[in-house]
């Protein structure tokens, strides 16, 4: 028996890196994930690969920012399967630019992805969560909505309106039963980072992998682990909290 089975989850983002693994991993675990992502090929290469392992999965493409697409899809899910038990919020992207370089339409285009986002999808999923009277939600932020790192004032931005945000809703949803944690991740091999982890250039890999005392950055299942906790009833007493998986990098 799985430790999400027959729960109904939407992962945002889950065509690619850790949004893929997310899904992969709670799917392995007896979900019906609903994976979403604008890249509608890779977001379908998804789900097959989930069904080619025996797992439930369902592909909608779904852009974070526009509330519409939002609106039609858990519609579209809470018609088939009744209800939605977790949502994770991972779709995000990253900006590493200095300050006095960024552009105005780079600061809203990351706000819009990494924060709007998380706004628009859990106002849509609430009032089903609420009806229902259970629920997780995870929003993926990042040690960077912790503790500060040169060349990423906009994404650190976007990163710590989600740390609180997060406080917020826990705060608010609380009486409904639904739980809304955040977790961290710390330095992690995705397409949004493999350029430098990958550049073959020791100083770079250096210095993005900062003070991780592990001395290694994660493989993106290392971080699937701690979703899976948070969406399953394992996690019943965690609300509001923060779930750092950095290998120790913010431990110094
Ligand atoms: N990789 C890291 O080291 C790291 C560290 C801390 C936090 N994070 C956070 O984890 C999350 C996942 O990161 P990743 O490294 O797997 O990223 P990634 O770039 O590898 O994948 C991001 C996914 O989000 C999708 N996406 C982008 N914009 C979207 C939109 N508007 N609507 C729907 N989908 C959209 C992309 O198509 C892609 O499938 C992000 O929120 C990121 O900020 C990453």
């Amino acid at each position: 028996m799985g430790r999400v089975n027959g729960k109904i989850i939407l992962v945002t983002g889950g065509a690619m890196g850790m949004g893929r693994t997310h899904c992969e991993l709670l799917a392995a675990e007896g979900a019906t994930v609903i994976v979403t992502d604008m890249n509608e090929a890779e977001g379908q290469a998804t789900v097959d690969s989930i069904k080619a392992s025996g797992g439930k999965a369902e592909f909608y493409p779904l852009n974070v920012t526009k509330h519409a697409d939002w609106t039609s899809v858990v519609d579209k899910i809470v018609a088939t399967h009744g209800q939605i038990d977790v949502l994770v919020n991972n779709a995000g992207i990253l900006i590493l630019k200095q300050l006095e370089e960024t552009t105005e339409e780079e600061w809203d285009r990351t706000f819009d992805i990494n924060v709007k986002g998380v706004f628009f999808g859990t106002k849509a999923i609430l009032p089903a969560m609420q009806k229902a009277g259970a629920g997780s939600i995870i929003n993926i932020s990042s040690i960077y909505g912790i503790i500060g790192a040169p060349m990423a004032a906009a994404y650190q931005a976007t990163k710590g309106a989600v740390r609180l945000f997060t406080k917020a809703t826990a705060v608010d949803y609380a009486q409904y039963n639904i739980r809304v944690n955040s977790v961290h991740p710390g330095v992690i091999d995705t397409p949004m980072t493999k350029d430098l982890l990958h550049s073959g250039d020791e100083e770079t890999v250096k210095a993005i992998l900062g003070s991780t005392i592990l001395g290694r950055a994660a493989q993106p299942k290392e971080v699937s682990y701690a979703v899976l906790h948070l969406a399953s009833d394992d996690s019943s007493f965690m609300n509001g909290s923060e779930m750092v998986v950095d290998g120790g990098y913010t431990a110094v």
